[in-house]
């Protein structure tokens, strides 16, 4: 159906991880630190590029592999808002999706509903560098140093009730901006959904960079979810709404097709889709498929979540 089987990427439109470390070097010697003091307008607006993020903590939690060049991660991407081939959000998103201003509804079943704006979201916890797997359900997986905060930082400043138990992304859906939300394709606005306390996990980041600059727009600036454990399309993407609710939110994918996409989604290469294996995956870049772990790799860490529950069920 509507995710697609696995495509190739050419080697020659990969770009050398050289000029990644090269350009992290300089801005070391720069002191990037300072980069983050002029937060607001600027930031967004800046001619040049895209802005850095900075100072940048690294991460225990950190895969030690090597990433994929920046080059792929922003040429090869699903964001439907803006197209279902790989290539659309690279070619459409840049220059249509408005960054800035923009806000983010805290809200729901929490004790201290609040409308943050980009700008205090930037500074609402110090910024990490995060190295983490993203494993697509269609099949192939990139390593991507992303730059976040953890989602549980969020969580602890609006304070839970004890009548939240998951936790809704909502994401911008703006024809105007985005010519794929005039297509049925999914219905919108995309929504993905966490249980309480995946959302409170370490792991849980809400990104707003990669490769220590400000997300691309086709990544899902200006802030997303990433949740390294499960497929990719669990990490929504230009999030507008985060909302606490008492009942299992009706997400995108499994209302589009329940017997292919569930809830939980954690990668589980035991439990095919219907269509296609998932015991293994073509990380980008290379040839040879590799096998696929278990919750991609993280099992160490979130297994423990899932403690007595049938995974095949629940998948
Ligand atoms: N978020 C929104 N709003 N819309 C989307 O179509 N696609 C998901 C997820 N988040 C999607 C989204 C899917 S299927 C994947 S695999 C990842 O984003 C891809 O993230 P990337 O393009 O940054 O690698």
């Amino acid at each position: 159906m509507l995710i697609r089987p696995p495509a190739d990427i050419l080697p020659s439109e990969i770009t050398s991880q050289a000029l990644f470390l090269q350009r992290r070097r300089l801005l070391q010697s720069l002191g990037a630190g300072a980069a983050l003091a002029g937060l607001g307008q600027d930031l967004w607006a800046a001619p040049e590029g895209r802005p850095t993020l900075g100072p940048l903590s690294a991460s225990p939690y950190s895969s030690q592999e090597k990433t994929t060049p920046l080059a792929s991660v922003t040429s090869y991407n699903n964001f439907y808002e803006f197209g279902s081939a790989k290539e659309d959000p690279a070619r459409q998103a840049p220059g249509r999706l408005k960054t800035h201003p923009w806000s983010v509804a805290v809200e729901g079943e929490v004790k201290h509903p609040r409308v943050y704006d980009i700008d205090s979201l930037l500074k609402l916890a110090p910024l990490e560098e995060r190295i983490y797997r993203l494993r697509c359900v269609e099949g192939w997986s990139m390593v991507i140093p992303w730059v976040g905060f953890p989602l549980a930082e969020l969580i602890r400043r609006v304070e839970p009730t004890g009548n939240a138990k998951y936790v809704e992304f909502v994401t911008l859906a703006d024809p105007a901006q985005m010519p794929g939300v005039r297509s049925p394709l999914l219905e919108w606005p995309y929504v993905e959904g966490l249980r309480l306390d995946e959302a409170r996990h370490p792991l849980t980041l809400l990104a707003v960079g990669l490769y220590g600059e400000v997300l691309p727009a086709q990544n899902g600036a200006p802030i997303r979810l990433v949740v390294p454990w499960k497929y990719g399309f669990k990490s929504a993407k230009s999030i507008v709404r985060i909302r606490f609710v008492a009942e299992q939110p009706r997400t995108t994918w499994v209302k589009a097709g329940p017997s292919e996409y569930g809830f939980y989604s954690n990668v589980n290469p035991a439990v095919d889709h219907p269509r296609w294996s998932q015991a293994t995956e073509r990380r980008i870049g290379e040839f040879r498929k590799r096998p696929t772990l278990p919750f991609n790799g993280y099992a160490e860490q979130v297994a423990d979540l899932y403690r007595g529950m049938d995974l095949r069920r629940f998948f």
